[in-house]
């Protein structure tokens, strides 16, 4: 059985382990600073099991030495954001939270994939890879995926079309910079912007960028939690099964985009080694602008990183 490990056992982490055990028998830790969180929440995940006769084990506790043979860590935890905020505000706070969650992981597990959930993603990815040391690849986060998700939504509500035929693509930081990138999102094979109207296109895009907000705000306390974890679901799916399916994650750029030393928001082909490859795809000349420029705001904030 593969052990998951979700460091985190707030919403976003309960929901994945809710999701994981519909998907395959697998050993599920909840782990938590907050003492009796993982265990509560685990117990319940068992009896959710149990019902639904799915073969896993849960397990919850505040003990991060069960990280130990983790072949998968998915780390949510941190401060969600409240009205108000963007996802940058949450950086020096959590980067905290992150450093010792790192140290943590970089004691007690060996050669495991991480993903990183925690925002802000892009550069909460960077520095836990910069804290464990562990090969890039391996180490990724969630956010564009959710973000292309959600593009696809709303291009299928304008055009009234199943979802089924929608692949939308988003690429940058899962932050106000996200790209949304029209040229490359089609319908049945056709660009959106063949079918939709541009100042359309930009609006659904701008709704894009503004969905976790909206969420945010519309819940008044806390933030998005069942489309985040089923992004980490498909992530953990596609590692799993060794699928090398092709989803959009914040990966190392070396050289790729002809982007040097940075996690951003990038198609990778995800499987049992974690990213296999970054994908290049051909942007156009403003869609490129944006992704240089959110590619820099990013490195920016990394000089502000108290690492
Ligand atoms: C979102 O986009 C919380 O970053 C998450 O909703």
């Amino acid at each position: 059985m593969q052990k998951i490990v979700i460091i985190g056992a707030g919403n976003v982490g309960g929901q994945i382990a809710l999701f994981l055990i519909n998907e395959a028998p697998a050993h599920i830790i909840l782990l938590d600073v907050v003492i009796g969180l993982g265990k509560g929440k685990a117990l319940d995940l068992e009896d959710a099991a149990g019902v639904l006769k799915a073969d896993c084990i849960v397990e919850g506790s505040d003990d991060f030495s069960l990280l130990k043979h983790a072949e998968i860590i998915v780390i949510t935890a941190g401060l969600a954001r409240q009205p108000g905020m963007q996802r940058d505000d949450l950086l020096r706070k959590n980067s905290e939270i992150i450093r010792d969650i790192s140290l943590k992981i970089k004691e007690f597990a060996k050669n495991p994939i991480i993903i990183v959930v925690t925002n802000p993603v892009d550069l909460m990815t960077y520095l836990v890879s910069r804290l464990t040391g562990f090969d890039k690849k391996r180490v990724f986060g969630m956010g564009i995926s959710l973000d292309a998700a959600r593009f696809a939504n709303l291009i299928r509500q304008s055009l009234n079309v199943p979802l089924s035929a929608v692949e939308a693509v988003v690429m940058g930081s899962h932050g106000q910079t996200m790209v949304p990138v029209a040229s490359l999102s089609m319908v049945s094979g056709a660009q959106i912007e063949r079918l939709i109207n541009p100042e359309i296109v930009a609006k659904l895009a701008r709704a894009t960028v503004e969905r976790g907000a909206s969420i945010v705000a519309h819940l008044g306390s806390g933030s998005a939690y069942f489309g985040p974890a089923a992004a980490v679901c498909n992530i953990i799916r596609a590692i799993a099964k060794d699928e090398k399916r092709i989803i959009g994650v914040c990966a190392y750029l070396n050289g790729e985009y002809g982007i040097n030393r940075l996690y951003i928001g990038v198609p990778a082909r995800i499987g049992q080694d974690g990213v296999e490859a970054v994908i290049e795809l051909k942007l156009s000349k403003e869609e490129k602008e944006a992704f240089v420029k959110s590619c820099d705001s990013i490195r920016q904030q990394i000089n502000n990183l108290a690492i």
